[in-house]
Order: structure tokens, then C-alpha cells, then sequence
């Protein structure tokens, strides 16, 4: 948590000094399988929650589906090209685990795994060093008919699919991440309904908070034990510093209570092995936690190698008053099961198309608050980034706003470094334009622009940037 909102720590933005990043700074940029991929019933791959969720009506604007998306599965070459064309020193991508394991259980489906197997190689062949998540939300489709993450058996069934794909390719990815934002899976799959499988019970998403953990606490042995070579094992939250809207005590009573939801809910189990007390009492009307069986909270603090970070803004919060307007989907009570009544306030800052506040300095607190007060474990921010309304003009776009996102915020990186904080790599959210969500493909987070008529690819002025960032392994004056 941090202080009262005041105007934004823009000590990060003011000066502009050139900045040189560590030897050996990993630079990437992230995507994710359902968000890129297409190809949904192509080599045996099944539904997954989120192919259910999208072809049901109302669930993602306009109708939009990941069935085709930016058609990846079958552009690898040429997308691995356009990687190569960045500089990127490293590929953050994610395995479809209904492509690999159709239904969730049994043995590997090798058509599936030989998609990713090919663009590993492609990705070492460049020089691009894979780095893996298994999790980014496709949870197949049986699994969630036989209970989804509320269930506990689904822990299970991750670390088995876990070993399955680090038997197939832990000899040659080194990176890998467990589970991608599990407060998005638990509290807005679970919660508000905003995400796949939309359902909207608050005792669900807080035991599915608890199960994608264990799953998470399960698959690290497990992948460790299954891959062939030395792997760097990690988990990526979404962290949001948490700051009240004024001084007073309600106001940062909210900040506590959500800080609690948001960022201590998954970093106390993981990092300190237990979960935090005040957030038990927030919950106590929702939740008793007696889904937590004895050795639970030890599986979940497994070692880790390295700890990922989303980071895009900040959350500004108030007290309960009587009567709080209607908020946008991430605010929406339901995600915020107990403390329903917190008020997310907006202060009028810039604001990215997804109508995020534009907040560099969350970024260092984030940094070093995970640092300071939990872990000296390597960091890597594996998201950051920000939607704006691209065009094509004269086959360019030109997208200053996001340049200047990307650059604020890893001046921000850098000041988080020279305080101290082992950060060690950095991925650009997104390499491509993709499917949003529940936003469909109406929000534009690329460094290279999709037309979805046409998958023709062209590079923003914002990729040319940050291949000049790579190359320069750093900022320029
Ligand atoms: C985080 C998620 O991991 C990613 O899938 C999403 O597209 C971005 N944030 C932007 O919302």
C-alpha cells in the first residue's frame, strides 16, 4: 500500500537522461496462445473455457472470438521473423493447454506440442530465448464442467500437464511461468463474471484463488523434476500499487482491504506461506478458508527461481459512501468479494484506451515493494504496455502515445534498478494487436499492428522504438 494519492511521483518523467540498462538485460515481448493463436479446433485441439465463453452472446463485445485471431498458428515463421526483425533477446509466449492435453487429462497430443516445438526452435535458431507460460487462461473446457479452478482436483490435473510439457520441451526452455494474473482467472473468472468461465460466486473465486495457487505449488516440483535440463521456474502476478484516495482512516482501510485482494492474496501464500490474517477477517462473510487443507500453504511457497510482474497502473481507492456510481468492469464489486463497497477512484490523469490511468511511478513502488518486503529473487516485468487507437496511414502507424508509455515506464524500470531492485528483463506487452478479451479485438496493445481482414502485419513507430531501445540496451537522451 502506499500513501495518499498526490499528484504522481513524475520525478521518473521530468528528466530525460539517456539510460543504460545491465549487461545482459533481458529484453522481450509477450503474447498469449488464445489471444493470437487462432486455429481453435486445428491438430486436436478442444474447446477451452475461453472458446465457450466467446461464442456465448453478451460475454465479449461484438461478438468477437479467438477462433482465427491474429492466425499465429499458422504465420509462425513469418511472426518469428518479424521477432528477429525486433532484436528481441527473448519470446514471451503461452502453451494452449486444450492443444496440448485436449479435454485436460491423458497423454500429450503430439500434433499439438509439435506447434510449439517448432516455434521453440524457430525462437533458439534466431537467438530469441523462449520463455514459456502454461497458464494464460485457457482452462479446457471439461475441466470447468467437472468444477474448474474451484475444484480442487484441477491443481491437480495443472501440475500433471505441467510434467507433461516440461518432459517435452524442459530441455531446451529455460523460462517458464506457472500461471499468468491468477487474481483475473480467480476474481473476474469467478467473481464478476467479466471473464471466462463468467461465472459470478465470490466463495468460488476466493477457493479458486486457492486452487490455481496450488496448482502453481504442485507444478513447480513437478516441472523441475520432468524437464531435462536446468529451468528457471516463476509465477506472474498482475501488482497494483493500492493508494487511498485521501488521508483519512476509511479511506485507508479500502486501500488495505484491497491491497489485500489484489496483490497479498497471492504474494503472502507464495512468498511467505500463509495467508495474510486481516484478509481472512475481510472475508470471514464469504469465505471460512476451510477449502485450505493441512500442507497446502507449504506446497504453495515451493521454491522459486524468479518472480514475474504485470504491471500497467495503479488503484485509487476510497471509502464506501451511500451511494457509489456504476464502475467499469475490473471495479466492479464482485471482483472484490468482502469489500464490495471500496469506491476505485479516477484522478483525472491521462488515461490509456482502456481507460487506465497512465502511472509510471506504480512501477518502481511495485518493484520495490516486492523486493523489500518479500523476496530477493530475480524480477522480470512480464507485461507492460498500453491500448490506443492505431491507424494505418500510408502503410504506417504512428503511435507516439505508446512510445512514450513504453518509455516512461522503463525509466521508471531503470530508477527501480539503480535503487537496488534485482530486476533483471523486461517484456513489452504486446508484441502484436490480439484479442483483448472481453474486449475483443476492439483494443489495440501491439508493437506491431493486425488488420484482422487481411493479417496483414505492419510494424508501429512504437517497434521501431523499442528495437532501437534493444539495440542500444537502453534509453536515448
Ligand atoms: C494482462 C494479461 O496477461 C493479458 O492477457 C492482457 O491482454 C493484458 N493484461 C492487457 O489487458
Amino acid at each position: 500500500m502506499s500513501n495518499p494519492a498526490s499528484p504522481p511521483a513524475v520525478g521518473v518523467l521530468a528528466e530525460r537522461p539517456p539510460l543504460a540498462f545491465p549487461p545482459g538485460f533481458l529484453w522481450g515481448a509477450a503474447t498469449a496462445a488464445y489471444q493470437i493463436e487462432g486455429a481453435a479446433t486445428a491438430g486436436g485441439r478442444t474447446p477451452s473455457i475461453w472458446d465457450t465463453f466467446s461464442h456465448t452472446p453478451g460475454r465479449v463485445v461484438a461478438g468477437h472470438t479467438g477462433d482465427v485471431a491474429c492466425d499465429h498458428y499458422h504465420r509462425l515463421d513469418s511472426d518469428v521473423a518479424l521477432m528477429a526483425e525486433l532484436g528481441l533477446r527473448s519470446y514471451r509466449f503461452s502453451v494452449s493447454w486444450p492443444r496440448v492435453q485436449p479435454g485436460g487429462t491423458g497423454p500429450i497430443n503430439q500434433e499439438g506440442l509439435d506447434f510449439y516445438r517448432r516455434l521453440v526452435d524457430q525462437l533458439l535458431a534466431n537467438g530469441i530465448e523462449p520463455w514459456l507460460t502454461l497458464y494464460h487462461w485457457d482452462l479446457p473446457q471439461p475441466l470447468e464442467d467437472a468444477g474448474g479452478w474451484p475444484a480442487r482436483d484441477t491443481a491437480a490435473r495443472f501440475a500433471d500437464y505441467a510434467a507433461l510439457v516440461a518432459g517435452a520441451l524442459g530441455d531446451r526452455v529455460r523460462y517458464w511461468t506457472t500461471l499468468n494474473e491468477p487474481w483475473c482467472s480467480a476474481f473476474l473468472g469467478y467473481g464478476s463474471g467479466a471473464h471466462a468461465p463468467g461465472r459470478s460466486d465470490p466463495a468460488a473465486a476466493v477457493r479458486a484463488g486457492h486452487h490455481l495457487l496450488l496448482g502453481h505449488g504442485l507444478a513447480v516440483p513437478a516441472l523441475r523434476a520432468a524437464a531435462q535440463s536446468e529451468v528457471e521456474i516463476g509465477v506472474t502476478l498482475n501488482l497494483y500499487p493500492v493508494t487511498p484516495a485521501t488521508d483519512s482512516p476509511g479511506d485507508a482501510d479500502a486501500a488495505r482491504r484491497i491491497d489485500g485482494l489484489a496483490n497479498r492474496f497471492f504474494l503472502d501464500p507464495l512468498l511467505r506461506g500463509s495467508y495474510p490474517a486481516d484478509l481472512m477477517s475481510d472475508l470471514r462473510q464469504v469465505s471460512d478458508f476451510g477449502h485450505v487443507r493441512a500442507g497446502d500453504l507449504a506446497t504453495i511457497a515451493a521454491p522459486l527461481d524468479l518472480v514475474g510482474i504485470n504491471y500497467y497502473s495503479r488503484h485509487v481507492v476510497a471509502a464506501p459512501t451511500a451511494a457509489a456510481p456504476p464502475e467499469p468492469y475490473w471495479r466492479t464489486p464482485s471482483c472484490w468479494p468482502g469489500s464490495e463497497d471500496v469506491r476505485f477512484v479516477a484522478r483525472g490523469m491521462p488515461v490509456t484506451d482502456m481507460d487506465w490511468e497512465i502511472d509510471p511511478s506504480g512501477l518502481v513502488e511495485t518493484l520495490q515493494r516486492v523486493y523489500e518486503e518479500y523476496t530477493d529473487l530475480p524480477l522480470y516485468v512480464t507485461e507492460n504496455g498500453s491500448a490506443f487507437v492505431d491507424a494505418v496511414v500510408d502503410g504506417k502507424v504512428d503511435d507516439p502515445d505508446r512510445v512514450a508509455y513504453f518509455e516512461a515506464h522503463l525509466r521508471a524500470a531503470h530508477q527501480a534498478i539503480a535503487a537496488g531492485v534485482p530486476l533483471r528483463g523486461y517484456f513489452a506487452w504486446s508484441l502484436m494487436d490480439n484479442f483483448e478479451w472481453a474486449w475483443g479485438y476492439t483494443k489495440r496493445f501491439g508493437m506491431i499492428h493486425v488488420d484482422y481482414r487481411s493479417q496483414a502485419r505492419t510494424l508501429k513507430s512504437s517497434g521501431r522504438w523499442y528495437a532501437e531501445t534493444i539495440r542500444r540496451n537502453g534509453l536515448a537522451a
